[in-house]
């Protein structure tokens, strides 16, 4: 399984090129905040509940055995800030994400700033924008040189029909991870469907409405939220590619394979802790064990740019603050 399409050099040389420049739109429009989906409707504490009579092929890494795992679950918009000290109104054009984080994983991790966690990234559309880390550099480069806006057309095509995908709920929706991932010596993705769905063709006039309905369901009407989480496993290259995650793995060629559920029960989360918790916390698909270690050119610039770009919160995630997350995690439980 290749890490990346593109040469070695090339791949790092980008991938210095795209975080300089995210660290400096970062240093502009808000140096406190995440690069980009800066803006969180909610982190949201639950558990992820392991299947229990998976085919042996799938029992790998956290999916080994039947086990529940405590999680928190940010969900954000994928943009940077407006400006500083200003977050993009939910009404402008964006996509959406969503971000797990499993704790209380055992086994050594990809990379060493956290221990026993393992994240799960998505967003709310099957494919990404761009092929590889090159792609993302000549989105930037499109504005100002015509021939490359022409070559880009697939790439605007993908970032309109994400950005006009109308979301009232975003806990009523579906997430992909968009891009490939080992699962011990497969390579899958992994999505989560919602048991809830909600398609609306209007959504309420607040700037701030996806976090707004969020708050009415799960704390106000005392909803909880569950999705099923799937895989994919990869069929050949023609099919379910892994390196073109412009190119969607079809149901139809790799059926979706339920895994583990994720219960999210109701409760409060929009007070200021949970919003100091949620700046502070870090999700990147490099943390991992090496069962579902991320595939392919994309990922692998990831593996720099996600990791936290420095904020004046930034939580070193070791067993300490590991710890208070649990302990936070509890607490919130407890206060039900
Ligand atoms: C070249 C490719 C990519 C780059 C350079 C990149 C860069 C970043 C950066 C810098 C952050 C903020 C990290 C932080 O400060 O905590 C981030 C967050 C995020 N990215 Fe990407 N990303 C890439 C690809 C993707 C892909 C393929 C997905 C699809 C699932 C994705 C989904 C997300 C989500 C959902 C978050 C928010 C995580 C959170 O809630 O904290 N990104 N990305």
């Amino acid at each position: 399984m290749s890490a990346s399409n593109l040469p070695d050099a090339a791949q790092a040389a980008m991938t210095d090129a795209v975080l300089a420049a995210n660290l400096k739109t970062q240093q502009e429009k808000g140096p406190d905040l995440r690069q980009v989906h800066a803006k969180s409707h909610g982190c949201l504490w639950g558990e992820f509940i392991v299947e229990e009579a998976l085919p042996e092929a799938l029992k790998v890494g956290i999916f080994s055995s039947a086990q529940t795992y405590p999680a928190w679950v940010r969900f954000s918009n994928g943009s940077e800030p407006e400006q500083r000290g200003k977050l993009k109104s939910d009404h402008e054009p964006d996509a959406r994400g969503m971000a797990i984080k499993l704790m209380n994983v055992d086994g050594k991790k990809v990379l060493d700033d956290e221990e026993k966690t393992q994240d799960f990234i998505m967003l709310n559309h099957p494919v990404f924008f761009v092929r590889n880390v090159q792609g993302y550099i000549d989105l930037a480069r499109a504005a100002t040189d015509p021939e490359i806006a022409k070559s880009m057309q697939p790439t605007f095509a993908i970032l309109k029909q994400i950005s006009s995908k109308v979301v009232t709920n975003p806990l009523h929706i579906e997430y992909w991870s968009t891009t490939p991932y080992k699962l011990g010596s497969q390579a899958i993705k992994f999505a989560v469907h919602p048991h809830t769905e909600t398609i609306e063709s209007t959504v309420p006039d607040s700037e701030n409405y996806l976090r707004e309905a969020m708050v009415a369901s799960l704390t106000e009407a005392r909803q909880e939220a569950r999705f099923d989480f799937l895989v994919q496993v990869f069929v050949d290259e023609e099919k379910t590619p892994i390196e073109d995650p412009m190119q969607e793995w079809k149901a139809e060629d790799a059926p979706y394979i339920k895994v583990a559920t994720l219960r999210i029960p109701s409760q409060p989360f929009d007070f200021e802790e949970r919003k100091r918790l949620d700046e502070g916390l870090s999700f990147s698909p490099w943390h991992t064990l090496p069962d579902h270690e991320p595939l392919g050119s994309v990922n692998l610039a990831r593996k720099k740019s996600t990791r936290r770009s420095p904020k004046p919160v930034a939580t070193p995630f070791n067993s300490a603050s590991e710890n208070l997350l649990l302990i936070s995690l509890r607490r919130s439980k407890a206060e039900l």
